[in-house]
């Protein structure tokens, strides 16, 4: 395994984390009654952000290393996925200070990262 794959490697499993974190603090604020961005979330946000940036930085190298293992990545599953997690950013950094948010903004923020999971899995 070469430098760029162990870097690829490490990147995966931190983005999958930083996304699972995201939706797992989404989950457990929906118990609240009063909703508020859940403290945390930004940060999960931007890291799983980073780190979705890395994995597409090492796409066109690791193609050319081995194209079989690392085909190109489908440029409109990236482009919903980042679009999405912008959009779920955007709510967040917006409402972070607030003390209260309606339900229906928080609603479509776990259903855009539980869309964006879908999309990732599924596509
Ligand atoms: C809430 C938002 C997101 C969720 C829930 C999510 C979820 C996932 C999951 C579960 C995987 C691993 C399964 C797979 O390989 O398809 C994955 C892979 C990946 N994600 Fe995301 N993601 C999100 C946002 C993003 C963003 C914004 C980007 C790009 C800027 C991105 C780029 C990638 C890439 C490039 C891979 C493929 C890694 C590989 O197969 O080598 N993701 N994502």
């Amino acid at each position: 395994m070469n430098t760029l794959e162990l870097i690829h490697g490490i990147a995966l499993v931190l983005h999958v984390i930083f996304v699972l974190a995201l939706i797992a603090l989404l989950v457990i604020g929906l118990r609240k009654e009063v909703k508020v961005i859940p403290k945390g979330l930004t940060h999960a946000g931007w890291s799983a952000l980073v780190a979705g940036l890395v994995l597409l930085g090492l796409n066109h190298p690791l193609n050319n290393h081995n194209a079989t293992k690392y085909p190109l990545y489908d440029n409109a599953k990236i482009g919903i996925k980042f679009l999405f997690l912008a959009v779920i950013l955007g709510i967040a950094v917006k409402n972070a200070k607030k003390t209260a948010i309606s339900a229906n903004l928080y609603l479509a923020m776990l259903a855009l990262a539980i869309s964006n999971l879908i999309i990732a899995v599924t596509w």
